[in-house]
């Protein structure tokens, strides 16, 4: 091995694994590490990339392998030790692809860059975790082990999906595959049958969507071409599930929409693109690097100029726009994302039950927002990718509860109506091969 390489690939990872704790979307520091210690693009990118989704989809299970065989309490230590130890273990405990050689070079470079940083009391540690085996032992053990998701979204899971009637079996076997990469074609850049035939000369594997007119399932790796497309705004990395909220809302030309928890932009572009850049956009986002990520996307996309960005919280939306101002609404709000636990690995494990209430407040709060921008005769799309029924159905039949002048529009195709609020809709992995969302139309009397 070289190990220079090598010393620069453990330095990457536990990097990213420390700033993976508070820069989201992890993706986003994993990339920031990774260009750090030059690993981008050399050939240990896919290793590298490798070893840190493995430990991001088993940090739960690698917490407790390390506190049931070193008595600490990982989350007393500092982050670099915790990213170093969870690195050693998930290689010597849990990488089925490790051999001996990887795992004695990845401890080595993981206790010199802990000596390095004055860590000499953690590196004990390292050699108890490398020179025992662990085994599971209770219940716990075993959801963990089976299922790679926290007890405790384990239950909150299981909870939701009695009530839905679903199989939490297979959505969360559903979240070990591979899962399909999705791409909207801008259609006032290119059809999208003029894309799929461009790309298959191109060599790449390719085939319209199941759900929208504009979707490009694209098999095996990236590549050139279709990074210059990306580049070029004709193609857009977005799932179908999110494509579809925007039809659903089906905003006509000539209107005002706002969409109130706008970046990354995903659905501001299409909603732009939808209306073939004739109506108004107001998209709010809060902070101004997701806001700013998002200009740039609907400047590659030829949409920007149909769209004012406000940077503020969009609770504020009617006082900034004025009440009863919008044709269409478009509420997409933070939520626990557990409708995309394959993408997101630190989705397994980051659930905690205080959270949830608090974000069901402030997915409220926005609707309420939201209902007030809207117009006489208006239609509001309430969206999340969420399995969780706390944040889907519950807000909405509270809301329904409180609003006599608000109505469901049935919702029925293309996913599954939800037996908890019928006229509502799911999309799940395991059944329709997306994100799972949910999606509740509503119009004002
Ligand atoms: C689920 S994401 C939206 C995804 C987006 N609709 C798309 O399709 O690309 C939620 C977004 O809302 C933003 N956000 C959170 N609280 C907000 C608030 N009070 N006002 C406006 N935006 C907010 C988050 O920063 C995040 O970018």
């Amino acid at each position: 091995m070289v190990t220079k390489e090598y010393q620069r690939m453990v330095y990457a990872v536990i990097e990213a694994l420390r700033t993976g704790e508070y820069v989201k979307p992890v993706q986003e520091a994993i990339r920031r590490a990774m260009k750090k210690y030059r690993i981008q693009g050399s050939s240990l990118d896919r290793r590298a990339s490798g070893i840190i989704y493995g430990v991001f989809r088993n940090q739960g299970l690698i917490d407790r392998i390390i506190e049931s065989l070193t008595n600490i309490e990982i989350s007393k230590i500092d982050s670099e030790a915790r990213a170093a130890l969870r690195l050693v273990t998930y290689t010597v405990q849990l990488d089925p692809r490790a051999g001996h050689s990887l795992k004695h070079t990845i401890i080595r470079y993981a206790k010199k860059y802990l000596a390095r940083k004055g860590r000499d009391n953690i590196l004990k540690l390292i050699d108890i975790i490398a020179s025992n085996k662990w085994r599971p032992v209770s219940e716990e053990d075993k959801i963990i082990i089976n299922y790679r998701v926290s007890p405790q979204l384990y239950e909150a899971l299981k909870h939701s999906f009695d009530l839905l009637g679903e199989d939490l079996e297979a959505f969360l076997s559903s979240t070990f595959k591979q899962y399909t990469k999705t791409f909207r074609a801008n259609s006032l850049k290119a059809s999208r049958s003029a894309v799929l035939e461009y790309l298959r000369r191109a060599g790449y594997e390719v085939r319209p969507g199941n759900y929208s007119p504009n979707s490009i399932i694209v098999s095996g790796p990236l590549g050139k071409d279709l990074v210059k497309l990306i580049e070029t705004g004709i193609l857009t990395p977005q799932d179908e599930s999110s494509m579809v909220a925007v039809e659903l809302l089906d905003p006509k030309p000539g209107t005002s929409i706002a969409d109130l928890c706008a970046a990354p932009g995903g659905k501001t572009s299409y909603l732009a693109e939808y209306t073939r850049l004739k109506s108004r956009i107001h998209s709010f986002e809060i902070y101004s690097d997701r806001a700013k990520r998002m200009r740039r996307l609907l400047e590659r996309t030829g949409t920007i100029k149909a769209v004012t960005i406000h940077v503020e919280d969009a609770r504020r939306s009617p006082e900034i726009l004025g009440e009863k101002s919008m044709d269409y609404v478009l509420v997409d709000p933070p939520c626990s994302s557990t409708g995309a636990i394959a993408r997101n690995p630190d989705v397994r494990w980051r659930y905690r039950e205080e959270d949830i209430k608090q974000i069901v407040v402030l997915q409220q709060e926005l609707l309420e927002a939201g209902w007030k921008l809207l117009k006489h005769g208006g239609r509001l799309l309430y969206t999340v990718c969420s399995v969780l029924v706390e944040e889907g159905e519950c807000v909405v039949k509270q809301f329904l509860e409180k609003h006599g002048d608000a109505v469901l529009v049935k919702l029925e195709k293309p996913f599954k109506q939800s037996p908890l609020l019928p006229g509502t809709m799911r999309a799940y992995p395991h059944l329709h091969g997306t994100i799972g969302f949910y999606y509740a139309l509503l119009e004002k009397k």
